[in-house]
């Protein structure tokens, strides 16, 4: 007999699907999820049941339970003791200007805007959000932000007066050892962008010899006490290389360094590139390649974010004009700072966003993949200025969105016993 006590508290609101002939448990509230087979399953069950106080032992083989507990720690299948932390994102592009001009740049950066803000106006955006009583995640961007003269400022009033978790998003060519120097401690995470694993395919996207200068940057940041992590784009000219060569490549650095992998975002120059913008399966079918490498080479996968709706209102995106967006794509663009003040702003997007929450729509209210789907993307009704938030969703997109987590599941697993 095997205590229940000794395993890790399982989600107490689990919904269950068939995929073929397994079973997908999604734990909401987590959120994480598990495929198991129908044996696994009535463990889990029968454990659950125990820790709930339906019952004091588990009749089970110890190695079954154990490969249980290890399956479950590995899916960070286990109930939250406290509910995820909820950060407000603000996302400040300091400035458009950048020292340089990728084909694919979504916010077509190179020159100033018009009428960016200043010093003091970043610095009133900070105050408002200080005074929010809400953990802020405040990262800078752009443009390039490293060119933006007041940066370690900016960054020692976000981190040491404000209390934000503080990032920076940077091509890295400018970090010399001076400007690390004046940033580390008050930078938590820098996000340095990649879009080769080799220079070939890096330089060609952001021009000769900025891979090096690119490696050498993350290899001082990683002597900080800051979190590196990399910004790739997977592309339809990259993807083959990220595939071959970056799981030797985080092997050089001297420790656990971040990966973000995402798709093409089509907008500004990016709108122009089109022959490099991968189909959806394309993007995925390559991003899970690229992942089980690198999970190979010992890198973990990130965990599942809860979502309460697509990400509407989740993160500011604060542009050097002025304007505010909601969301990554600078369509959604709704207010600005200057105009209506950054608390008018902040006001307006709150009210939205609230009504898109999965719990506040009727369909999605009752969905069991709700946290992790988000109810899927608003902007057409935004833009539309509709009242009701509901999206049309049918059998087939929730069957596929099941097959998803299925997918990335058993990445995780076959990468895991391999
Ligand atoms: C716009 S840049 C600004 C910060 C900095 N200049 C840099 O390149 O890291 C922020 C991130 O967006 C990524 N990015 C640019 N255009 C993109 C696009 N069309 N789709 C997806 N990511 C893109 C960049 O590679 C970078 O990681
Ligand atoms: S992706 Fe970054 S480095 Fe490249 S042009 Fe855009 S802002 Fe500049
Ligand atoms: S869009 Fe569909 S799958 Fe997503 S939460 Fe709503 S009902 Fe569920």
């Amino acid at each position: 007999m095997v205590q229940s006590d000794s395993f890790p508290v399982l989600p107490v609101e689990i919904s269950k699907y068939w995929v073929e002939d397994r079973l997908l448990l999604v734990a909401p509230k987590v959120p994480a999820w598990l495929v198991v087979d129908v044996d696994t399953f009535n463990l889990l069950d029968q454990l659950r049941a125990s820790q709930r106080g339906c019952g004091a032992e588990i009749p089970a083989d110890r190695q079954a339970l154990r490969r249980l507990r290890d399956l479950v720690f590995r899916h960070n299948f286990i109930e939250r003791a406290e509910p995820a932390e909820k950060y407000i994102r603000v996302q400040a592009h300091l400035t458009n200007r950048c020292n340089l001009r990728c084909p694919h740049c979504y916010v077509s950066s190179g020159l100033a805007e018009p009428n960016e803000l200043d010093k003091d106006a970043w610095f009133d955006v900070c105050r408002f959000f200080r005074g929010l009583d809400a953990p802020i995640h405040f990262s800078v961007s752009g443009g390039e932000p490293t060119l933006v003269k007041w940066l370690p400022d900016l960054m020692r009033y976000a981190k040491m007066d404000c209390g934000f978790q503080t990032a920076v998003l940077t091509n890295g060519l400018l970090l010399s050892d001076e400007k690390i120097k004046q940033l580390a401690g008050v930078v938590d995470s820098f996000a340095v962008s990649l879009d080769g694993a080799s220079a070939e395919t890096h330089d060609a996207m952001r021009g000769r010899g900025t891979f090096a200068k690119t490696v050498n940057a993350l290899h001082a940041l990683l002597r900080t006490d800051a979190r590196v992590g990399l910004n790739i784009c997977v592309r339809r000219s990259n993807a083959q290389d990220l595939m071959t060569n970056l799981g030797a490549l985080l092997s050089t650095f001297d420790r656990t360094v971040d990966v973000d992998l995402a798709s093409v975002i089509p907008e500004g120059r990016a709108l122009e590139f089109s022959g490099e913008t991968l189909p959806p399966d394309e993007v995925q079918a390559n991003i899970s390649t690229i992942s089980k490498q690198l999970l190979r080479d010992g890198w973990a996968p990130t965990r599942a974010s809860l979502r309460e709706n697509c990400g509407f209102g989740t993160s500011f995106v604060i542009y050097a004009n002025g304007d505010v967006s909601p969301c990554i794509t600078r369509r959604f663009r709704r207010g600005n700072i200057r105009r209506d003040g950054v608390e008018g702003v902040f006001a307006d997007l709150t009210r939205l966003s609230e009504k898109m929450k999965v719990q506040n729509l009727p369909e999605c209210k009752s969905c069991g993949l709700n946290t992790l789907c988000g109810g899927k993307c608003h902007l057409p009704q935004v833009r539309a200025g509709a009242a009701d938030f509901q999206n049309e969703c049918s059998e087939g997109f929730k069957e596929q969105f099941r097959r998803g987590l299925t997918r990335r599941f058993d990445i995780v697993e076959r990468q895991f016993h391999a």
